[in-house]
């Protein structure tokens, strides 16, 4: 089946059902890699897809056309769930000329081999097919230093690579076959899981495209957008800029229940001054599913019992999760019970403003936590409330 995103540019991805973990974050629905296929008197394929997927995209290639009419590749990003398929085209395709960004030209050679040939290109610069013309737009850091956008503005379509993908396994193709609510959960996980940590680098990225008259954005994962771009661009736009709602969120974990009792008591709190809270305990609980809560969320409060010293290990594995991701400007705060040796509230302070996080207060009770203690947390509660209140 062809899927043509304007007259003569195709979807010629790979639809990747089974994945469920993609360099740690799970992706429940599966997800697909696309790639492009954007025909003028020359043909470019623009980006590849992981290497075992490879034959189904040659699959979808020889549906449009031969594949050795293809004349030039353009690499938006090295990692290889998109560039995976450069050995391959190399071998099938020799006479391919190679198009990426100044950043990539040293990455794909780190990955391929310094022997392979590359025609590096800047913002700006344009490539002719005769009929189209791609523009080359670099956007670092979403999601490498080596990214960069492809748009076609005869058709007034962007080719953004990682920048608003999902993944999403589906034979749907475009957004208006799924709708924007059904999108928007692993558009906003994937946003959260991803590319967080780049919001100054994605508000540049918006300003850049700001000038593109843009009408399809066929990103590398999941749906090409088509209906929702005002929304899309928005939503966007609010998560750069670290944009939250009133809401909050307890994370913790436990060993004999103290800090469980704590984290009830502080959602008491919480809740009671009308602050929307969700609680999760990371044992049995996703943690890539508690990032996509914290991308829209103004408050977190985060719980661990001392274990030999230091933090117990779920949260461990947590707080050093989002110290990564950097969700800046969320009010925090960390609590947790002890025995005889106190330890993790200290290292998750530090991790959470390490993270840009400003973080109120410490709370821990010894062991068991009494009445009085508990009247505490629900304190500890209120105050955050206030703050998330009145921020
Ligand atoms: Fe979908 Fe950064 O790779």
């Amino acid at each position: 089946m062809k899927v043509e995103l304007k007259s003569g540019i195709y979807w010629v991805g790979a639809i990747d059902w089974n994945i469920r973990n993609f360099h740690g974050y799970t992706t429940h629905k599966g997800t697909t890699y696309n790639a492009y296929l954007v025909i003028g008197e020359k043909i470019a394929l623009v980006d590849t897809v992981k290497a075992p997927f490879f034959g189904e995209m040659l699959e979808g290639i020889n549906h449009i056309i031969a594949p050795e009419e293809i004349d030039y590749l353009v690499v938006n990003h090295v990692e290889m769930d998109h560039s995976g398929s450069l050995p391959l085209i190399r071998e099938t395709l020799p006479n391919v000329e190679i198009f990426c960004s100044p950043r990539a030209e040293g990455e794909l050679k780190e990955h391929y081999g310094d022997e392979i040939p590359l025609k590096v290109v800047k913002t700006g610069d344009v490539l002719e097919l005769g009929g189209r013309t791609l523009t080359f737009v670099e956007v670092p850091m979403v999601h490498w230093p080596d990214s960069m956008v492809t748009y076609v503005k005869e058709d007034k379509v962007l080719l953004p690579n990682d920048a608003f993908g999902q993944h999403i396994a589906s034979s749907e193709r475009f957004d208006d076959e799924l709708g924007w609510e059904t999108i928007y959960p692993e558009l906003a996980k994937y946003y959260a899981n991803i590319v967080m940590p780049y919001g100054a680098q994605v508000l540049k990225a918006l300003e850049a495209l700001k000038g593109l008259e843009i009408e399809v954005i066929g990103p590398s994962h999941g749906l090409i957008w088509r209906k929702y771009i005002p929304q899309l661009l928005a939503t966007y736009e609010r998560w750069a800029k670290g944009e939250t709602e009133e809401r909050a969120l307890i994370v913790y974990d436990t060993m004999w229940g103290s800090t469980e009792k704590m984290a009830r008591a502080i959602y008491r709190g919480l809740t009671e001054e009308g602050i929307p809270t969700k609680m999760y305990r990371l044992t049995g609980s996703d943690m890539s599913d508690i990032v996509k809560e914290v991308l829209e969320t103004r408050g977190l409060l985060l719980g661990s019992p001392t274990l030999n010293n230091g933090v117990f290990p779920t949260v461990a594995e947590f707080s050093t999760y989002i110290k990564g991701l950097r969700p800046k400007g969320r009010i925090a705060a960390v609590f947790g019970s002890y025995g005889w040796g106190k330890g993790a509230t200290k290292t998750l302070t530090a991790d959470l403003q390490a993270a840009g996080m400003e973080v109120l207060e410490e709370l821990q009770v010894n062991f068991v936590p009494s009445e009085e203690k508990l009247d505490r947390c629900e304190g500890l509660g209120r105050r955050v409330a206030q703050r998330i209140k009145a921020s």
